[in-house]
């Protein structure tokens, strides 16, 4: 265990060890990038979220599990604030290299997770999640999803990208293959990991979670075979 906030029970998820892909190696972290640069547009990728997500300019947004900041950095010349958290060093030493050289004032970052971001001095606008939310066992999703409703204002909108699995469970062999060849097509790499060793939900599983933490679901989006996109307003 790398990190711990003040006073958290000793049986907390302990989000700073890495399940699957190793985030916490800076190898892992700097092939990261180059690698994603490859299949993803992160300018094309933040104007999908802005308009799908009606971010303002005068938003004050959260981004959890920020990494190297494919969404940090271009919400950064488009929002007011943006606080990007993320547990792994490495990735949040890569995003503070790029905020140094490019003199970025309006970011800051937070060594910290779904688990354990700080309170803010003021309730946020949105909050912004891409690929992340899947290190979580189910359990400690729901308590993510829990603090990131109180995270923010009333009606305020938490945009979720990541993998989730909607195949019927009767195919799970075939719809899980499914996934992991559609996976090693498109990005490559992670693929095995992703499914051996962390922990993408069930669609059915993620909507009951997002209804029992306050949010209202008012567009789920399909952007690939494996990656589904939840924008959710807190009720
Ligand atoms: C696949 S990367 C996604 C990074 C970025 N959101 C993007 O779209 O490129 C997953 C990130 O989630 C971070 N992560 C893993 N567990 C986390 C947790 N419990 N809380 C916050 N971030 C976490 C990893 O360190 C890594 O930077």
């Amino acid at each position: 265990m790398s990190e711990r906030i003040d006073g958290a029970p000793s049986w907390l998820y302990d989000e700073f060890q890495h399940a699957g892909v190793d985030y916490a190696n800076l190898e892992v972290a700097r092939k990261y990038e180059s690698r994603h640069l490859k299949f993803r547009d992160f300018d094309a990728e933040f104007e999908r979220i802005r308009e799908r997500a009606a971010l303002k300019r005068s938003d004050v947004v959260l981004d959890l599990g920020c990494g190297t900041g494919a969404f940090a950095i271009p919400a950064s010349r488009y929002c007011a604030k943006v606080y990007a958290a993320d547990v792994s060093a490495p990735m949040l030493g890569l995003l503070r290299q790029k905020i140094a050289e490019r003199k970025i004032e309006n970011i800051e970052t937070f060594a910290a997770g779904f688990l354990t971001f700080p309170t803010f001095p003021a309730p946020v606008d949105a909050v912004v999640s891409s690929l992340a939310l899947h290190h979580l066992p189910d359990f400690w999703k729901v308590v993510a999803l829990k603090r990131i409703a109180d995270a923010l204002k009333p009606g305020g909108v938490f945009y979720l990208s990541d993998v989730v699995f909607h195949f019927p469970v009767e195919t799970w062999r075939e719809g899980t293959q499914a996934v992991l060849d559609e996976m090693e097509r498109s990005a490559g790499g992670e693929a095995n990991a992703h499914i051996a060793r962390e922990f993408s939900s069930f669609d059915w599983f993620l909507e009951e979670a997002f209804k029992r933490t306050g949010f209202a679901v008012e567009q789920t989006i399909d952007d690939a075979a494996f990656i589904r996109v939840y924008v959710c307003r807190k009720k």
